[in-house]
């Protein structure tokens, strides 16, 4: 039996609840700043301004990640490895912070999705990767070397991972694939082990734990996507009196 839980509220003031080395893996999938009239997209096969929401502008995007990172560095156990998310928006000062809080960078991941949107316009390459850091306390760290093996049919498994971005479960904007968090979390955790992700959303993670046979522990900023979270993994929580637009403001 697993625990697994949602909280409502901004992350870096629930990562402070946290005890100390508590936690054996993380995985954060955090706003990439990719919204606002600086970057565009294609909707219905029109090229329009990236709105993934209020909770993707961040004026400064790595005060911002410094709040969080280094609360997710202390309540990592000595062992644990935690998996950031993200593209060339906000993975620039993600790696600068690993480096500066003495990280061991393990691994730079590259997600790439064969099947990603085509671009319209004509001035640069379509974006079909992200990155994902890989990154521990010190050197010697859980890693499960051998699932890796077998899940990449015998060979060992090397750091580009081909899946496909998948039809979204729910209308969570950023909904991650259920198949990326599988092999995150089989070669960063065993069953009983304690995961925790500090940018939940629609909840894929948590799921993910669940089927897997992990605890798990999310934290998520908007009421309407915490309702979602936890209908998707099946618990019951309490409600919590809470202003989603304060919260937000404090993003910063
Ligand atoms: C990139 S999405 C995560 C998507 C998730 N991996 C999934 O599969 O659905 C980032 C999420 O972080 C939430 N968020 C943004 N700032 C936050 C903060 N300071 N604390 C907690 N959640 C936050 C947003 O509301 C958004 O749902």
């Amino acid at each position: 039996m697993c625990n697994i839980s949602i909280k409502l509220g901004n992350c870096v003031k629930l990562l402070k609840t946290l005890p100390s080395k508590s936690v054996n893996m993380i995985f954060a999938d955090p706003p990439y700043n990719l919204s606002g009239k600086n970057y565009q997209t294609v909707k219905n096969g029109k090229m329009t301004n990236c709105n993934k929401g209020e909770w993707d502008v961040i004026s400064d995007i790595y005060k911002f990640n410094e709040k969080w990172v280094s609360e997710c560095v202390r309540v990592l156990k000595d062992d644990g490895t935690i998996w950031i998310s993200g593209t060339l928006h906000n993975h620039p000062s993600i790696g600068v912070l690993l480096k500066k809080l003495n990280l061991w960078i393990i691994n730079d991941i590259i997600w790439y999705k064969r099947n990603a949107t085509p671009l319209l316009s004509k001035t640069r390459l379509a974006p079909s990767t992200e990155l994902i850091w890989l990154a521990s306390k010190s050197k010697k760290y859980y890693f499960d070397y051998d699932t890796a093996k077998i899940l990449n049919g015998g060979k060992q498994m090397r750091n580009l991972w081909e899946i496909n971005a998948q039809r979204h479960k729910t209308k969570h904007p950023t909904e991650k694939p259920e198949t990326l968090l599988e092999r995150i979390i089989l070669l960063g955790s065993k069953e009983g082990d304690l995961i925790l992700d500090p940018f939940t959303g629609s909840g894929t993670t948590g799921v993910v734990a669940k089927k897997l046979k992990r605890n798990f522990i999310g934290f998520e900023i908007s009421p309407e996507y915490v309702e979602i979270a936890k209908k998707r993994i099946g618990i019951e929580n309490e409600t919590e009196n809470y202003s989603y637009s304060k919260a937000i403001e404090k993003n910063e």
